[in-house]
């Protein structure tokens, strides 16, 4: 299985790349910009789990050179993509009145076209049964809670889950599966910026084991789908 996990510095997307080592048979690149979190995960998961396959691959996902650097480094690794998980994510708390355009854009660029460019990236290397999973959010479902400070963050990510609704009927023909997980309050760097001195429900090494889980078996389930994985608000 050839797996891609962007965000996978810290926080949730360290901890699939954990997940995902610890399995027999995965090749996991990992995305990032911070170089020296990337190694260090590498070096996390190869001492954990010895015959693990982590490729860490130092990245700004705003840049636009994908084809020109990203893909090279893909491809010196990988012919074909299994998994890609869409995990890169930012968050700003700040008052409507007070989010500039530029924060706007750069969540908006972060959180959805950044997963746009990496779909339209891999896609040719998907073949049946590929899956995409787009790592969405609670607030980006409709009707769910709302909370003041995270309406851009959140629109954001009701963006990514329309997209992920979409996608999936024009990869349809080409047997390619994609779905949004909406996840409720896990314990990472973001959630505690978003609701600080907050306790979330769950650990990024217990969302992780889900992600993975689903990210392998999901696309049999389920195709074009937005689903909330949350026990509580937030
Ligand atoms: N934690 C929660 O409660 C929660 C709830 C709902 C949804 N989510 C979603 O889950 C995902 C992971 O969240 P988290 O809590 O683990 O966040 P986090 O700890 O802040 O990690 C975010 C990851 O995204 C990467 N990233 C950000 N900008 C990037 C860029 N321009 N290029 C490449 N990588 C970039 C960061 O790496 P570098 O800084 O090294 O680039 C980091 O690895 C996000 O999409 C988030 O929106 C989280």
């Amino acid at each position: 299985m050839n797996i891609i996990v962007t965000g996978a510095s810290k926080g949730i997307g360290y901890e699939i790349v954990r997940a995902f080592a610890a399995r027999e048979g995965c090749k996991i690149i990992a995305i990032a910009r911070n170089e020296t979190a990337l190694l260090r995960l590498r070096e996390d998961c190869k001492s954990s789990f010895p015959d693990s396959t982590v490729i860490p691959i130092t990245f700004d996902l705003t840049l636009s050179a994908y084809r020109t650097e990203l893909l090279p480094r893909i491809e010196k690794h990988f012919s074909r993509v299994d998994v890609l998980i869409n995990n890169a994510g930012k968050m700003i708390n700040k008052p409507f009145d007070a989010i500039s355009e530029y924060e706007f854009d750069t969540l908006m660029d972060v959180n959805v076209k950044c997963a746009f460019k990496m779909i339209k990236l891999c896609l040719p290397m998907m073949h049946k049964s590929a899956h995409i999973v787009n790592i969405g959010s609670m607030g980006g479902v409709q009707g769910s809670v709302k909370f003041a400070g995270l309406s851009v963050y959140s629109a954001s990510k009701g963006a990514l889950a329309i997209l992920t609704e979409c996608m999936a009927e024009e990869l349809k023909s080409k047997h390619v599966s994609i779905n949004c997980l909406a996840l409720g309050a896990v314990q990472t760097e973001m959630f505690q910026s978003a609701f600080p001195g907050a306790k979330a429900s769950n650990t990024p090494v217990q969302i992780a084991h889900f992600i993975t889980d689903f990210a392998l078996n999901g696309q049999n389930f389920y195709n074009g789908k937005i689903l909330p994985v949350s026990v509580s608000t937030p």
